[in-house]
């Protein structure tokens, strides 16, 4: 989800049912879907980000991730209110000196007792950079180089004490071993900082860490600093493929790859019947206007789209914003035109549509799992309201529960033990 009125489904903050509109701005509406997920025993409410959007009216107007309020601040509210699950929150490494984020990060690691993971963004819009007080961001390589070296620093901070250096020695009115505390003295090409750390280290040290680039240069940095992966691969093949792609890639710089779980982009719309499900689906579908696809395929792929034939095939477009989520389509079928690639852009076209009823849904959700490989999936709402979390704990859970394909809910108190015990 994002912290706005819907997150890649533009026009989620719309009930397809009655017409309510739901006050997203409001800690309460969040508290109410936060504990709606733990009673379900959902590992995580992750919290993708934006810096960028309200860039051209039609972003507004459909409020293509636009507005975006601070994750952050969200989830070191709705931790202290609901005890359970965990949190994913984005944070981007163009923009956040490295000092504040390993800051910021380190302090909830501690109040949440472990519960906070850090998706790992670089930026991909020119306009978060404007917002920024830059001009241009860093080409797509270079961004990812440079966040690698961001890694570099924040684990130098994060390393900077030794576990025993904090005594707390009344008797000998020590707080801190000094001769423990080290100075990080990072100095890299784009990122300088001295250290000591000002947080002192939390059992974990450092928040689970996520990140989701699906380009060659994203998987090779996630192949050497995630915790745990958000892809959006569709379909058991592509699945498949990735899953290999990723375990050479882990190995090659000395991880284990079965300790980190690659979680799939999803939409699933669960119903008591097909038919109402279905009802729904197309409901969603045809609400989309096409240019509020083009809106956000604009957002995403960072490239003016007002002046592209949207029925030309989009094999000459050179994409420097997410260019994952744009090989998805093109890598598919290089004839593809901007208008196809709209149609199903914003309705969980691109990424892995689970329609139908909870037996239905499982079934798919298995046996994608079981052929194409990975750990579970990350779920992309239809819509924002309510009634879409309880279906999907009220119908999906019992049945994928039955099947034994969960794991026991909160067996262990932290992200990562929600994230990798077994079912
Ligand atoms: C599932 C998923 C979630 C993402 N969440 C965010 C986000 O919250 N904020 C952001 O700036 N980028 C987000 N991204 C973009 C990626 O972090 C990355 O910047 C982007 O995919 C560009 O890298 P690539 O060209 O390697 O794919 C997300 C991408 C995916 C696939």
């Amino acid at each position: 989800m994002m912290f706005a009125p819907a997150s890649h489904m533009p026009l989620s903050w719309i009930h397809p049912r009655e017409k309510i509109i739901h006050r997203w701005f409001e800690s309460q509406y969040w508290e109410s879907i936060a504990n709606t997920l733990e009673r379900g025993g959902f590992d995580m409410l992750f919290l993708a980000d934006s810096l960028h959007g309200g860039n051209t009216p039609d972003q507004i107007k459909y409020a293509i991730q636009f507005p975006v309020h601070d994750p952050v601040a969200l989830v070191t509210y709705l931790s202290a209110t609901v005890k359970k699950i965990g949190f994913a929150v984005t944070m981007s490494t163009t923009f956040s000196p490295v000092f504040s984020l390993a800051r910021t990060l380190s302090t909830l690691d501690h109040l949440t007792h472990g519960r906070v993971g850090w998706n790992i963004v670089a930026s991909f819009g020119t306009g978060e950079a404007r917002n920024f007080g830059l001009d241009d961001l860093p080409a797509h390589d270079e961004r990812y180089d440079r966040a690698d070296e961001y890694l570099q620093a924040c684990y130098a901070l994060w390393n900077s004490w030794e576990d025993d250096a904090m005594v707390m020695d009344m008797e000998h009115k020590t707080f801190a071993d000094p001769s423990k505390v080290h100075r990080a003295d990072f100095v890299g090409r784009w990122y300088k900082t001295q250290g000591p750390f000002t947080v002192v280290p939390s059992p974990r040290r450092r928040p689970f860490l996520f990140q989701a680039g699906q380009s060659e240069r994203g998987k090779s940095f996630a192949a050497k600093h995630a915790d745990g992966i958000f892809s959006v691969a569709r379909g058991r093949t592509q699945m498949r493929a990735y899953c290999d792609d990723f375990a050479a890639r882990a190995e090659r710089n000395g991880r284990d790859p079965v300790s980190i779980p690659i979680l799939w982009a999803s939409a699933p719309l669960v119903a008591a019947s097909e038919a109402q499900a279905r009802e729904r689906y197309d409901e969603i579908r045809s609400r989309i206007p096409l240019e509020a696809s083009l809106a956000q395929m604009s957002a995403h792929w960072d490239v003016d789209l007002s002046n592209f034939d949207i029925d030309r095939s989009v094999s000459d477009l050179d994409v420097p914003g997410i260019k994952g989520l744009f090989e998805i389509y093109s890598k598919a079928d290089p004839t593809v035109t901007l208008r196809e690639i709209a149609k199903t852009y914003l309705s969980g076209g691109d990424r892995n549509p689970f329609v139908g009823t909870p037996v239905q849904v499982a079934d798919a959700m298995q046996s994608f799992l079981e052929e194409g490989g990975g750990n579970g999936f990350q779920i992309t709402p239809s819509y924002y309201a309510p009634e879409y979390f309880a279906d999907l704990v009220e119908l999906l859970v019992p049945e994928l529960k039955k099947r034994g394909v969960l794991r026991d809910p909160y067996s262990g108190t932290t992200l990562r033990e929600h994230l990798t015990s077994e079912a």
